[in-house]
Parts: structure tokens; sequence; C-alpha cells
């Protein structure tokens, strides 16, 4: 018996040396040691030993089969591993490849220019206001000293939703919807951005819907000096220190004087050219001091208070900042026109 016990044993052990598989392992651990198996069995025969014998053998097999148990958990854990390292090895991962880079999208030209230009009116000042698109006719027009029939409304081609209710022509109105908010506080130091709309068919240079940027400055004793000084500061910011200004007498019913403001051309240095034609100045916005009906108008009274307002188009001061010959490259969403305006880094 005890032969056979020793047959047995080796014959496990060489048995679970051979298996190739977690898999083989269990079938070998069911061959000899299951409920069936070759050394369960084995106890079966100890019937017939004699009782002295008997604690002995049981002895033996007991060991026989705790041995072969602990192989059985050796060689299996070793194979379990042997085909983990397989996988790791096939489902590897190169980390060493590149990441695949998020393109940011870009910053429309407008918002470029626009944060330029609050940048620099908030360093003279002056906090951003707005107002809406679809306007009154009173703010758009009477409040800026247009009444109806006024013969300057004809300036702009306006779009009218009912005879009331129009779509803005210019953010002169939000000059008038401050200063009633306001009143009879000074100073008001605003300026505008926003979308406006004439009737006008879309070609190089014009367009339905375009933006302007308003500006209005109310407090006691407000000169046209004080327009000039600070007109010519934030163009030099824009611009360079070196860039001329010049101011020219023009008509606005809003403002009284009224003037254009002029900066020498950027592109032949105020030589003259095509660009300029030939002048060597480029327009770039209206002005002047606030008429006095228009203060009254809306809760201000023109002896104690004084003011100046100007507004300017954003499309063209983007337009001569970055050289762009046709205003309708802003709106058409053309990605190789936008993505010239991808900051570094992004
Ligand atoms: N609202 C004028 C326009 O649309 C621009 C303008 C001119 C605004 C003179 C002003 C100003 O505030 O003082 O053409």
């Amino acid at each position: 018996m005890e032969t056979k016990l020793q047959e047995l044993k080796d014959e496990a052990l060489k048995v679970i040396e051979a298996a190739g598989s977690p898999e083989e392992i269990e079938a070998v651990r069911v061959r000899f040691l299951g409920k069936k198996g070759e050394l369960t069995q084995i106890l079966r025969g100890m019937g017939g030993l004699s009782p002295e014998e008997r604690p002995r053998i049981g002895q033996l097999v007991n060991q026989a089969r705790e041995e072969v148990e602990s192989r059985l958990a050796a060689r299996f854990s070793r194979l379990e591993m042997a085909r983990m390292q397989q996988r790791f090895e096939a489902e590897r991962i190169d980390i060493t490849l590149p990441g695949r880079r998020r393109r940011a999208g870009t910053r429309h030209p407008f918002s470029i220019v626009l944060d330029e230009i609050v940048e620099i009116f908030a360093g003279l000042g002056f906090s951003v206001a707005e107002g809406p698109e679809v306007e009154l006719d009173y703010y758009n027009f009477e409040a800026m000293n247009m009444p109806r029939e006024h013969s300057a409304r004809e300036a702009w081609d306006s779009l009218y939703i009912t005879p009331e209710i129009l779509l803005r022509t210019h953010t002169s109105p939000v000059q008038a919807r401050v200063m009633e908010t306001m009143r009879p506080r000074v100073p008001i130091k605003i300026i505008v951005p926003g979308r406006v709309y004439r009737r006008d068919a879309l070609d190089a240079t014009h367009s339905p819907v375009f933006n302007q940027i308003e500006g209005l400055v109310v407090d006691k004793g407000i000169t046209f000096g004080d327009l000039k000084g600070t007109l010519e500061a934030f163009v030099h910011a824009l611009y360079g220190p070196d860039q001329k200004v010049r101011f020219r007498p023009s008509y606005f019913p809003f403002t009284e004087p009224s003037a254009e403001m002029d900066v020498s051309c950027f592109a032949c240095g105020g030589a003259g050219c095509r660009i300029c034609k030939g002048s060597g100045w480029i327009e770039i916005l209206g002005c002047g001091s606030v008429h006095p009906n228009v203060l009254r108008m809306s809760g201000y009274d023109p002896e104690e208070v004084t003011g100046f307002a100007f507004g300017m188009g954003l499309e063209r001061i983007a337009m001569r900042r970055y050289d762009i010959d046709d205003i309708r490259l802003f709106y058409e969403n053309d990605l190789r026109f936008l993505e010239q305006f991808r900051v570094e880094g992004r």
C-alpha cells in the first residue's frame, strides 16, 4: 500500500509539472483529490489494514494529499501569472505615442479688437453699458434730438417693425437709456458696444448688420477739449503714439458742435494713396458735445452739466487693424479666414 501511495504521489507531481494551463491544473486536482479522485480512493482500501498500521498509513495519505495540494496551488498561480503576463503583452499600450491634440477654436477678430478697445477705455475710467437691438423709435431718434419728420432721420436707412419699433440704426439710443436710469447722478462715463441694423445691401464695404461702439461722458464742466484729449489718448493706445489725429467739423443732430475724427493713413503714413483716396487721412469716428436737448430730454440740466459723445464702427477698425478689404469675410465663418486669428500657443 505504501508503494502504491508513493507511485500515486509521484504520478500526481509529474502530471502537475506537465500541466500547461490553470484549467489543466483543475483537472489534475479532480483526478487525484476529487471525491472520486485516486488519492481519495486509496483511503477506502484502508479497511483491510491492521489497526496498528492504520494511523501510520492514514498520516502518510494525508501528507501525500497535502504535498500534492500545495504543488497544485503553486503551479496554478505560476500558470495564472504567465497567462496574465501574456495578456499584458498582448494588450500593451504604447504610452510613448504622442496624444491627440484638441484644437481650440479661434477668437473672432471682432472679439479681439473689441476687448482691446474696452480695455483702453476701462483704463480711462469708462464702464461698459448695453441696450436692446429691437428699439423704440423714441430712443433711436426722438431722444437723439430727431423728432418725427426730422429730415436727418433719412441718413439712417431704418428697418421698422411697427411705426413705434425698429431695429436700432445706431448705438446712440443707449445714451438716453443710461441717462434716464442715472439721472441726476454724475459722472456718466460709458462705452456701448453693440450690433446695429440698416437697410443696406451687402457688399465689400457695407453690411445690413454691423457693430458700433458708442461713448458718452456727462459731468460738470466737460468741454470739447476733454473730448479731443480722450479720443487722442484712445487712438494712441490703439494705433501707437505716433498716430496723428485731426478733427473736422461735421453735423449730427445729437451733438453740437459735431466733428469727425480722422487718423493719418496707416498705409501711406499721410502721403496719400489709394486707401485714403489721396488725402492722407482716414475717418474713424463721429463725435461732439452732447446737444442740450439730448441732456434735457433724458433728465439732465444743460446749465449744470455738459458732456461729449462719440460713435465708431467696429468693422472699420478691425479692417484697418488686420488689413482686411472685404467686410463680408467677417460674417462668412470661413475657417480659412478665422484660423488666421489663432493666438500663440493655442
Ligand atoms: N450714431 C452715429 C452714427 O450712427 C455715430 C455718432 C456720431 C455717435 C456722433 C455719436 C456722436 O455719439 O457724437 O453714424
